[in-house]
């Protein structure tokens, strides 16, 4: 009368949690898939990329010391423990393609992080210094969240940021000193595709500005001292709801901006004649959509 003994197999659950992450070493045809409770890195290691479903990274699972690329992109990341990036050295953060809902303030505080790019997930919210003494960040990436503002509140000693990407976001409007936090010279702004309704004067000040993007918004005035206050060299304005400019516009168009996308506005038909002066800075296929106005498309 032997019992049959059944071996049942279970699955270990501290194995559930392992991190599963693939390496890349500084010779980029070197690489190693690796698993532990936490992502070690030696300093000959050039990048580290998550792999598998990670839905919080916590306070203790990063041991890096000098690292150039930390990819957690679409691994369904939905919140990060204050701390869990402390004493860690990583030139290019990217948490892209994610789940999560908010910055909290002390998350990143004090980096030395160049690029951080959080584009791809659901943010609705940052708060009040989010971005502290991110003395090196360089590139800020928040495009494709659910932000309706921006606040020059989330930032505190940032000096260096050049690259600030919000676009596919939900902005409505451009406040007061919204920009103070950037670096003022070559920065390359973009907040094309979201629902800006109003620009404040003083929404940008003292800025000099490579590329502009304000591309499919609702515009419909373009405050003087937009390009009076500020240095803008590429202005991309096409898709919005601009009848007009302030007269100091044209002088501008004669000066600092060396392109123009303006199409897909409802521009007034004088309004495009005088553009038209300048139509060797006009980027882009020249459409309008006004009753009083049918020149539809020229093409430039
Ligand atoms: C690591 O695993 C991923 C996904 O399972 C795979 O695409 C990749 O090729 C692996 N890398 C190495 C170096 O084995
Ligand atoms: C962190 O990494 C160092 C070496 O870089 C190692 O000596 C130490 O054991 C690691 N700590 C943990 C918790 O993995
Ligand atoms: C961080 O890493 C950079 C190189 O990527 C290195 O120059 C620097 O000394 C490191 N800083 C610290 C505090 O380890
Ligand atoms: C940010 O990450 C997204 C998703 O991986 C990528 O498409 C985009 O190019 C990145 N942006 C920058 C500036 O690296
Ligand atoms: C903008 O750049 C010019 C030189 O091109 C420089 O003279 C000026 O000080 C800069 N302004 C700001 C606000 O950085
Ligand atoms: C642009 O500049 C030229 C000469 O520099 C001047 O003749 C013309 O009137 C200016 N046009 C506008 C709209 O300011």
């Amino acid at each position: 009368m032997l019992t049959p003994i059944i071996f049942v197999v279970l699955c270990s659950p501290i194995s559930g949690n392992l991190i599963k992450y693939e390496v890349t070493y500084l010779d980029p045809e070197l690489k190693e898939n690796l698993s532990g409770n936490v992502i070690s890195v030696v300093n000959n290691i050039f990048k580290v990329t998550v792999l598998e479903n990670l839905p919080e990274l916590r306070s203790g699972m990063l041991n890096i010391t000098d690292l150039h690329y930390f990819t957690v992109n679409n691994v369904n990341l939905q919140s990060m423990e204050t701390g869990v990036f402390d004493n860690q050295n990583i030139s290019h953060i990217t948490l892209a393609g994610n789940k999560l809902t908010k910055i909290q303030s002390k998350i990143f505080d004090s980096l030395s992080t160049e690029t951080l790019n959080l584009s791809g997930n659901q943010i609705d919210f940052i708060e009040e210094g989010a971005f502290r003494n991110m003395l090196r960040l360089c590139d800020l990436i928040l495009s494709r969240n659910k932000l309706t503002r921006i606040s020059s509140s989330y930032f505190d000693n940032t000096p260096n940021i050049i690259v600030f990407d919000i676009s596919f976001n939900q902005i409505t409007k451009i406040g007061e000193g919204c920009f103070s936090f950037l670096a003022e010279d070559y920065l390359i702004i973009n907040i094309g595709n979201n629902a800006v309704e109003e620009i404040h004067p003083r929404g940008f000040e003292n800025l000099n500005i490579t590329e502009l993007v304000l591309s499919h918004n609702l515009i419909r005035n373009v405050p003087e001292e937009l390009v009076t206050k500020n240095k803008i060299t590429i202005l991309q304005m096409d898709y919005n709801q601009i009848r007009d400019f302030p007269d100091t516009f044209y002088a501008e168009m004669n000066s600092t901006i060396e392109a123009l996308m303006i199409s897909f506005n409802p521009l007034k038909c004088e309004v495009v004649e005088k553009i038209m002066e300048f139509s060797e800075k006009i980027i882009g296929p020249f459409c309008f959509s006004d009753e009083d106005c049918f020149e539809t498309c020229q093409e430039n």
